[in-house]
């Protein structure tokens, strides 16, 4: 429920025969139905609604001629920079199932907005995923923060990556605390690249992440209720 695969729109694949090779892949590793989820900010103007979902058409449409039976989605990652009180006006965010949304923090935002942002988030009855919360070091005490979000309600999505050392020590660290304490709702490939795909297939050849892929699997993670 997080991956960047749609061509030519952010830090993802850069044309459409690296998408389908994207997608092949993660079917390979066992994905059945896919989340596509572009980056969308202040920075990124171009990515408006219409425009993520005419690239998703074209890749939903060359999946079945390139033999692939996978089911793929549109969603996408939104910033929540400055930029993003606008969309939330406007009305038009691209969700994941039982209105979620997945949203990243920017490192210079103070706990205080994000306190707004994500209760402004609920009034209009969206339900904040917080996308690598495992990552956000730059919080003050953000463990605290972490089990603030959960006891709010708010779900938490980890990189599988995270679990393997990929983003840092500290970072595998927070995972596994998180892992430990109950407080992730799902894990996601958040794949940008063939890179990336070499190192998801090395990761879940661990024990430890099988481990952590069916004890979250188990509590009913990654399958939600909307969906299962
Ligand atoms: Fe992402």
């Amino acid at each position: 429920m997080h991956a960047h695969l749609l061509p030519g729109l952010d830090n993802g694949p850069e044309n459409m025969s690296e998408a389908v090779f994207l997608a092949s892949g993660l079917l390979d590793l066992g994905f059945a139905h896919l989340y596509c989820t572009p980056h969308v900010s202040k920075s990124q103007p171009g990515n408006t609604t219409d425009k993520l979902s005419a690239v998703f058409e074209a890749f939903r449409r060359s999946l079945p001629v390139a033999g692939l039976a996978v089911e793929v989605s549109l969603a996408a990652e939104y910033l929540l920079d400055e930029g993003f009180e606008g969309l939330l006006e406007a009305n038009s965010l691209l969700c994941l199932p039982g209105k979620r949304l997945l949203v990243e923090l920017q490192p210079n935002r103070a706990e205080i907005d994000l306190r707004t942002l994500l209760f402004n988030l609920r009034i209009k009855e969206y339900l904040p995923v917080l996308a690598h919360p495992e990552r956000y070091h730059f919080l003050p005490n953000y463990r605290k923060v972490i089990s603030k979000w959960h006891e709010r309600g708010y779900e938490m999505q980890v990189d599988i990556l995270s679990l393997t050392g990929y983003h840092g020590a500290s970072t595998r660290e927070t995972a596994v605390w998180m892992l430990k304490n109950d407080l992730i709702s799902g894990l996601a490939s958040n794949i940008h690249n063939r890179n990336e795909l070499d190192l998801l297939r090395r990761s879940l050849e661990s024990s430890k992440v099988r481990e952590a892929v069916r004890k979250i699997g188990e509590r009913g993670g990654n399958l939600y209720p909307e969906i299962q």
